[in-house]
């Protein structure tokens, strides 16, 4: 992954203009995937309903069925809402847009949901859509919202993933996360969140994990 570079503010609303209980994150990043594609990931802003809405139209079935488990054909406007009317500190999302391509902006999306019997856990979630998957987004993303999700006090991501789920599982298992099977096809992962940078594997997932915490740490937060 090339160097990270860090924008301004990101928005330009009061954050309770739409409800939200704490401010955003404020950071934008800029990068480039392994193929050179220039990304920016930022915080997701209620203003996001069309790019998310344009995005999912470019994942494929399958991608679909393995983030959502059912077969989803769209999203609906209550999903949407639900998906970018977040506040950041219960709800954490962080969106991969290409700054190149107005017309089809979103590439990906990390978030996590903190669970209402233990706060310090959350549920996580990555999406890349499929013309960019394999890329190193998703390693990115993950990277990014473990960062924002350890400012906010998170100590473990839980995530329900299809066995036949490759990609997602190699990820969270190139992290030192446990699996075990929760049903029948689920296998329930549970990842704790290193609290330090010393604490990243010398692995290429910890390697982009390190770029996204010492960016972070160039910004002072
Ligand atoms: C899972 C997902 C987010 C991964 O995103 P991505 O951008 O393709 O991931 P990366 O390019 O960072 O690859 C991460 C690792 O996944 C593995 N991987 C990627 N593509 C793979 C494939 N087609 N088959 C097997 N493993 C694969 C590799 O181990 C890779 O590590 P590497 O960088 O050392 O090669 C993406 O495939 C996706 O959006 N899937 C559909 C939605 C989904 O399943 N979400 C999970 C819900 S919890």
């Amino acid at each position: 992954m090339a160097k990270i570079l860090w924008g301004g503010w990101v928005g330009q609303r009061e954050p309770l203009a739409f409800g939200m209980t704490s401010p955003p994150p404020v950071e934008s990043l800029r990068t480039t995937l392994r193929d050179g594609t220039p990304i920016l990931v930022r915080p997701v802003t209620p203003d996001d309903k069309p790019v998310l809405r344009e995005a999912f139209t470019r994942l494929s079935d399958q991608s679909r069925y393995r983030r959502f488990m059912q077969p989803v054909r769209e999203l609906t406007e209550q999903q949407l809402d639900y998906l970018t009317n977040i506040d950041h500190t219960s709800h954490l999302a962080w969106i991969a847009v290409d700054p190149s391509s107005p017309e089809h902006p979103g590439l990906g999306v990390a978030r996590c949901i903190r669970s209402p019997k233990d706060p310090t856990v959350a549920e996580v979630a990555v999406t890349v859509v499929d013309s960019h998957q394999g890329k190193g987004l998703g390693t990115l993303l993950l990277g990014v919202i473990t960062h924002a999700a350890v400012r906010q006090g998170i100590k473990t991501f839980v995530a329900h993933v299809l066995t036949e789920n490759a990609p997602m599982l190699n990820l969270f298992t190139a992290w030192g996360s446990t699996v075990t099977l929760q049903d029948a096809g689920v296998l329930a992962v549970r990842m704790p969140l290193p609290q330090r940078v010393e604490d990243l594997p010398r692995s290429p997932t910890g390697r982009a994990f390190r770029e996204v915490a010492r960016a972070f740490r160039r910004k002072g937060s």
